[in-house]
C-alpha cells in the first residue's frame, strides 16, 4: 500500500472511499458489510442523516473555541450526557486513553492526601496506548521494554475471582479501574456478583471506583452504560469510541466525592469537548434515546450469538458477549490452522470487515443501528469462510 503513514498498524489491504448505513464502498467499488464499526465507533453507521445533519450545521457555526470559554453546544452536550448517566461532571478530551489518563489522574489526586497512590486494574484488561494507560492495562504483551521506563502504581488482580479479593485492596488503593467486558482482551465477561463484590471491596478501604467504558459505552452492549449491567455504579466512567459517532471524542465522568477533585489548572485539552465533537454527541444521545433503540441492541446481539452457535461448526469453539459486543473464539485445529486474522482477512476479501481480539477471537462490533438484512448477509459469508 503506497503512503508515508507510520507503520504502526498493520493496516489491511484495502481502501475506503464512503459508508452509508452499515455498508462501506472502498476505491474500486466494491462493497462490504461493516461489522466493525471503526473498531465500536461509529455507533449510527455510516452518513447516518441525523449526525450529517448535526455536524454539517455545526461546522457552519463553530467549530472550535478551546477550553478557554464554554459554548453553547458544550454546555447542552455535557447537561445531557450527565443526566443520561446520573454523574455529576465531567472533563472532554479526544480519546478513550485521554479519558483514562484523566481518570488515573483525578483517583491519583484523591488518594493523595491520604496516602492511597495503588490503582488496581484487572489482568487481561486494556486502557490505551500512552504509557501510564500500558503501565494500567493487564497483559504484558502490552509493555515491551522498549518503552520502558512505565510509571508506577498499578497493580492487577484476575477477574472473576472471588477467592483474591480478600487480598486485593489495602489502605495504600485510590482505585478500582475495570472495564465491564474486556474488549481488547479478548471480549471477556465479567460476572455481575464478582464485580460488585470487587466495587464494594474497594468501596471499603476507601478507593474509588472506575469503569472503563470506552468500548462498552454508549449503548454497545445494550443499555446505555454497562456498568448498569453489573451494578456497581461507578464513581467515575470513561467515554470514547461511539460517543461522538466518529468525531474524535473522550470523556471522564465523575460524580459524588470524584466529582470535584480537580481544581483549574490540573487537567486540560485544547481540543477536548469543542463544539463539534458535542454537537455529533448530541445527535448520538438523540438517536440512541429513541424509544426502543437500545433494546433493539441486545435483540441483535442475542440474534448473532445464537445463530453462530446453531452452526455448530467444529472450528467455533465458543460464541460469548453483551448486545453488540461479540467474540467467537476459533481453535486452528484439526486441518484448518487458520488464525482469528487468517479469517478476518478472508472475511474482507469476500465483503465482510471483522475485527480480531487476540490470535484466536473474532470480534463483531458493528454499527448499533445494523439491519437484520445486513446481519444475515455478513453472518452468510463468514460461515462459508470458517466451514
Ligand atoms: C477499554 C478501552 N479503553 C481505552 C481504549 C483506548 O482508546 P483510544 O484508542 O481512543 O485511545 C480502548 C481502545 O480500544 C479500549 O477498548
Amino acid at each position: 500500500m503506497p503512503g508515508k503513514i507510520m507503520n504502526n498498524l498493520g493496516s489491511l489491504p484495502v481502501v475506503f472511499v464512503s459508508g452509508k448505513g452499515s455498508v462501506l464502498t472502498d476505491v474500486d467499488g466494491k462493497e462490504y458489510i461493516d461489522f466493525v464499526s471503526g473498531i465500536g465507533v461509529n455507533c449510527l453507521g455510516h452518513a447516518h442523516p441525523a449526525l450529517v445533519k448535526a455536524v454539517s450545521e455545526q461546522a457552519a457555526r463553530q467549530i472550535h473555541v478551546s477550553n478557554y470559554y464554554n459554548s453553547d453546544v458544550g454546555l447542552a452536550f455535557s447537561d445531557a450526557l450527565l443526566a443520561r448517566t446520573k454523574m455529576d461532571t465531567v472533563f472532554f478530551g479526544n480519546s478513550g486513553a485521554e479519558a483514562n489518563e484523566a481518570a488515573i489522574k483525578l483517583a491519583r489526586k484523591y488518594g493523595a492526601t491520604l496516602g492511597k497512590k495503588e490503582i488496581v486494574t484487572l489482568e487481561k484488561s486494556f486502557h490505551g496506548r500512552t504509557v501510564a494507560t500500558l503501565a494500567a492495562t493487564g497483559q504484558e504483551k502490552f509493555h515491551p521494554a522498549h518503552f520502558a521506563p512505565y510509571p508506577a502504581g498499578f497493580r492487577t488482580i484476575p477477574a472473576n475471582d472471588f477467592a483474591s479479593l480478600a487480598q486485593a485492596f489495602d489502605e495504600k488503593t485510590s482505585a478500582l479501574m475495570l472495564e465491564c467486558v474486556q474488549g481488547e482482551g479478548g471480549v471477556n465477561l465479567i460476572d455481575r456478583k464478582w464485580a460488585m463484590a470487587a466495587a464494594e471491596a474497594a468501596r471499603k478501604v476507601g478507593a474509588l471506583v472506575i469503569a472503563d467504558e470506552v468500548q462498552t459505552g454508549v449503548g454497545r452492549t445494550g443499555t446505555y452504560l454497562a456498568s448498569e449491567q453489573l451494578g456497581i455504579e461507578p464513581d467515575v466512567v470513561t467515554l470514547a469510541k461511539g460517543i461522538a459517532g466518529g468525531v474524535p471524542m473522550g470523556a471522564c465522568l465523575a460524580r459524588g466525592a470524584a466529582s470535584d477533585v480537580f481544581v483549574a489548572g490540573d487537567h486540560q485539552s485544547t481540543f477536548g469537548g469543542n463544539p463539534l465533537a458535542c454537537a455529533a454527541g448530541l445527535a448520538v444521545l438523540g438517536e440512541l434515546d429513541r424509544p426502543g433503540f437500545l433494546a433493539k441492541v441486545a435483540e441483535k446481539g442475542d440474534y448473532i450469538r445464537s445463530k453462530v452457535a446453531a452452526w455448530k461448526l467444529p472450528n467455533v469453539l465458543e460464541v460469548r458477549g453483551r448486545g453488540l459486543m461479540i467474540g467467537i473464539d476459533v481453535s486452528g485445529r484439526g486441518s484448518s490452522k487458520a488464525t482469528a486474522a487468517d479469517i478476518q482477512l478472508e472475511c474482507l476479501r469476500r465483503g465482510v470487515c471483522i475485527s480480531t481480539a487476540g490470535a484466536q477471537t473474532l470480534r463483531f462490533l458493528p454499527p448499533l443501528v445494523i439491519t437484520m438484512e445486513e446481519i444475515d448477509t455478513g453472518l452468510e459469508i463468514l460461515r462459508d469462510v470458517l466451514a
